[in-house]
């Protein structure tokens, strides 16, 4: 026999008992983003490799090491995405969306970054992904956090914690950089390979490190906050009046710093305590300067992006209810009369409570057998019908939860069966 394929690794499969929450997950997050004027875009999966370099960053995680990039049959750079903003900004000038209007729009589907796979980490993940552009104040930000937070409230998760932290303009983050390259130069014997290599790529992230030796070095570094442009100071006030006013907790972590090179002032991150070293459940931040930065006209933007696998994790942990995606009816038939007479009735139930989920048993086999298999399938009801019930122009509704079966005649069946879906 053949072997097998195996499965790329860090790349899942989704299999119909999570699917339920992943539904539940898609269509709440639908609703409160679109009960917010959030629209749904649909892009592109592959992206030019150039887009991501210039957006995200050359001296950051994602672009060093973590793209899956190839040439094409054309010999051109292409990237798998692995996050959506760019490409959300990249449809924006693409479709002229972005100069001097306002747009909400928000995206799902999956993204590709080769990390090292592991519990709440994969190479394929999903994103719901979140933009507002055409808005500088911090009356947005407040909107897209409290949207987020609403979205939690909706989907019955409990542990979950706002941190965020302001960034500044690229200006006072270049006069913070300098000192706090300074400071960790002067704390070099104390720094991991890991951060002597990003004091010099990156020294922002250093503050990032989850390395426990690290942590008294960042916890004496020089604090970002101390160093934001009066501006920026402003728009950070202004979220923290709109959060409190609206009385979200939040904490303010000045060493909350992202992965991405993007961000101007306003960061922020969703933490759970309940899924281990993988903590971020929805990240985001402003980006003011990245549509110039792609060739646009000067638009602010804002956004977040929230990890789906993470969020249906958090939802099993917590004890969510898993939504019933089984049939409702379960149909038995025994001879060829029956299987005619059993497709002609579900047709004429489909067409008259088309909400009904209704599964035929194709597999033959006896009344036990097929009752054993209508049992197994969750559902409420089965439909039965053997010679006698065809003779008689009726069905037997033997309920597989308890009560009494009932000989029922077709006509009677619909009324006796709405409201089964709920
Ligand atoms: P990010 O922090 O790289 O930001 O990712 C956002 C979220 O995606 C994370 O909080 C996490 O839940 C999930 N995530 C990231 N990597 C993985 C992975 N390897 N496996 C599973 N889940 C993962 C961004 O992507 C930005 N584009 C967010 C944004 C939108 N900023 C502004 N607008």
């Amino acid at each position: 026999m053949a072997k097998f394929i195996e499965p790329v690794r860090g790349m899942n499969d989704i299999l119909p008992e999570a699917a339920g929450r992943w539904q539940r997950l898609e269509r709440v997050t639908r609703e409160v983003l679109e009960g917010y004027g959030y629209r749904e875009i649909r892009l592109p999966v592959v992206e030019k490799t150039e887009l991501f370099k210039r957006s995200i960053g050359d001296a950051t995680d994602i672009v060093e090491k973590e793209m899956y990039t190839f040439l094409d049959r054309s010999e051109e750079s292409l990237t798998l995405r692995p996050e959506a903003t760019a490409g959300m900004v990249r449809a924006g000038l693409s479709n002229g969306l972005l100069y001097n209007q306002v747009q909400r729009l928000w995206c799902a589907g999956p993204m590709f970054r080769h990390e090292r796979p592991q519990k709440g980490r994969y190479r394929q993940f999903h994103q719901i992904d979140v933009e507002a552009f055409g808005l500088a104040g911090p009356d947005i930000d407040a909107e897209l956090i409290l949207m987020s937070a609403r979205l939690w409230k909706r989907l019955g998760l409990k542990d979950v914690r706002l941190q965020i932290n302001s960034l500044g303009t690229p200006e006072s983050r270049a006069a913070y950089r300098e000192k706090l390259v300074a400071y960790l130069e002067g704390h070099r014997d104390k720094l991991d390979e890991d951060s002597k290599r990003r004091l010099v790529s990156n020294p922002l992230r250093v503050l990032d490190s989850k390395e426990q030796g690290m942590q008294a070095v960042i916890a004496g570094s020089p604090s970002l906050l101390d160093h934001l442009d009066a501006e920026s100071q402003r728009h950070l006030e202004g979220l923290k009046r709109l959060l409190d006013d609206a009385g979200l907790a939040y904490t303010v972590n000045p060493r909350l710093v992202r992965g991405l090179d993007y961000y101007t002032r306003t960061v922020f991150e969703w933490i759970t305590t309940r899924l281990g070293a993988q903590d971020a459940v929805c990240s985001g931040g402003r980006y003011d300067g990245l549509v110039e930065h792609l060739g646009g006209k000067p638009t602010p933007g804002i956004g977040f992006a929230m990890g789906m696998e993470r969020l249906v994790a958090l939802m099993e942990e917590e004890g969510v209810p898993a939504p019933q995606n089984g049939p409702h009816i379960y149909m038995v038939r025994v001879g060829e009369a029956a299987e005619r007479a059993a497709f002609k009735l579900a047709e004429r139930l489909r067409d008259a409570l088309p909400e009904l989920r209704i599964q035929m048993d194709c597999s033959g086999g006896g009344f036990g057998n097929q009752l054993k298999r209508a049992d197994k399938s969750g559902a409420e009801l089965a439909l039965v019908l053997g010679e006698d019930e065809v003779a008689a122009g009726c069905v037997a509704l033997k309920p597989l939860r308890g009560g009494e079966q009932e000989q029922l005649t077709w006509d009677a069946l619909p009324a006796r069966l709405k409201g089964l879906a709920g």
